[in-house]
């Protein structure tokens, strides 16, 4: 319509569509034919592009397909494009109303490629949400839940147990002194425990140093050479190195004890505390790893007696093992630090899979735990008068435990970090320890 409506107008005649384009071109006096024909087929032209295009776009089924007819007509080499870029070659007079005709035919596909793109991308987003749709009904797919280690666990539920009967749970380091893990407990300077061997040694610059100072001593006496002894000391022999402060040389705790020592020197008595960390030896083989974890207690009072300390024990065990008439025995032994002394037996079965803890016909009985009455000497190291004050100290190994309680078998996998064998005997962390919330 626009371009019969300039090809009338610039005629000032009622013509129309070609005939008057026709006329238009024959009266250009100057312009050979080759443009006169251009002008007329660029007309004809015009009309059929239009149609196609706009045939193509309103039934284009995609946005792809859509693209594609957008270069074809108005891309570098589209056929619009060419026909505009053909304008140069028209005589000017009817170079401008080409122009004219030509801009309003691309303004007519801009537009129509504009609508059947909101249309197709309509439809296009429709398809894609439908594809996507999810369903927040289907089970959750591969969210881990981290298990609890079992040593851990059974932590948790001795001081669970120990909680009810009104203990409070102190916190030591694991790096303490030499006096802290063995002076203060009674254990001699002599005693195998404190070998290397044994323990590790936290060295500094100077307990090393006092150290290679105590080995050269060592060898000069070895070849006979004595040590000047201005104290009048007999031991000729005997190296005089200059010692790091027991209070100073420090050890990796090679047991929970120490907080016994901690509890006593930060307040006066009574106690009625327990603690429960690593310990570390130098010792590994199958039944031994080189750090694992004790938990231990300590009761201090007046007229506390061995009894408590039965009573205190053969409750705990039947309560953590759930086991009502569980065999409890105690054996005299030796601590340094515990006078009298007991390990605690309970009653076994070893099966060819198994050992299981209980009463049984045929049972037999199984080391757990050490224990005894604290040692005058501890508690007057610790600054607590052994007159007025008495009372029981008790420590267990909680893999052991763990191992029995729930079957794990091998004590070096509790260390070893592997998943697999914590999805097995690991715990879900926020489960209450059973004796306390009936699980
Ligand atoms: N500390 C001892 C150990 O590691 C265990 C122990 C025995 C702790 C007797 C105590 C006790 O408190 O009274 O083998």
């Amino acid at each position: 319509m626009a371009e019969a409506k300039q090809g009338s107008e610039s005629h000032g005649t009622e013509s129309q569509g070609t005939e008057s384009q026709g006329s238009e071109s024959h009266g250009t006096a100057s312009q050979g034919t080759a443009s006169q024909g251009t002008a007329s087929q660029g007309s004809e032209s015009h009309q059929a592009v239009r149609k196609h295009f706009l045939a193509e776009i309103a039934t284009a089924p995609d946005l792809a397909t859509l693209e594609s007819l957008r270069v074809a007509a108005l891309g570098t080499s589209g056929e619009i494009t060419a026909l505009l870029r053909g304008l140069r070659d028209l005589p000017r007079e009817s170079r401008k109303e080409a122009g004219q005709a030509l801009n309003s035919l691309k303004g007519e596909v801009e537009a129509a490629l504009a609508e059947a793109k909101a249309r197709l991308g309509a439809v296009a987003n429709q398809a894609a949400l439908q594809a996507e749709r999810l369903d927040p009904t289907l089970p959750v797919d591969g969210l881990e839940v981290g298990h609890m280690h079992p040593t851990y666990r059974v932590m948790e539920e001795i001081i669970s147990i120990f909680g009810g009967l009104g203990f409070e749970f102190v916190e030591g380091p694991d790096i303490d002194s030499t006096w802290n893990c063995f002076t203060a407990l009674n254990i001699p300077a002599w005693h195998p425990a404190r070998q290397e061997m044994d323990t590790f040694y936290i060295g500094t610059k100077e307990t090393e140093e006092a150290e290679a100072t105590k080995q050269q001593a060592k060898s000069e006496n070895k070849t006979g050479d004595k040590t000047e002894d201005k104290t009048g000391n007999k031991a000729d022999n005997k190296a005089q190195p200059k010692e790091v402060p027991d209070t100073e040389r420090l050890v990796l705790r090679t047991h929970t004890s120490t907080a016994q020592v901690r509890t006593m020197l930060a307040a006066p008595p009574p106690y009625r505390v327990m603690t429960a960390g690593r310990a570390y030896r130098s010792d590994s083989d199958a039944t031994h790893t080189p750090m694992f974890h004790q938990l231990e207690a300590l009761v201090i009072d007046r007229d506390i007696h061995m009894g408590h300390l039965r009573g205190t024990i053969e409750m705990f065990l039947r309560e953590f093992f759930e086991i009502d008439d569980l065999p409890v025995r105690f054996r005299a032994s030796h601590f340094p630090f515990t006078e009298p002394s007991a390990e605690v037996d309970i009653g076994c079965r070893r099966t060819a899979e198994r050992l299981e803890v209980g009463r049984f016909e045929d049972g037999e009985w199984l080391e757990i735990l050490g224990s005894g009455m604290t040692h005058p000497a501890v508690l007057q190291n610790c600054g607590v008068d052994p007159d007025k004050w008495q009372g029981f100290a008790w420590g267990i190994g909680l893999e052991r435990l763990a191992m029995l309680k729930y079957g794990a078998p091998d004590l070096r996998s509790f260390m070893e970090g592997d998943l697999d064998w914590l999805r097995r005997y690991g715990f879900v962390p926020l489960a209450r320890a059973s004796q306390i919330w009936g699980e």
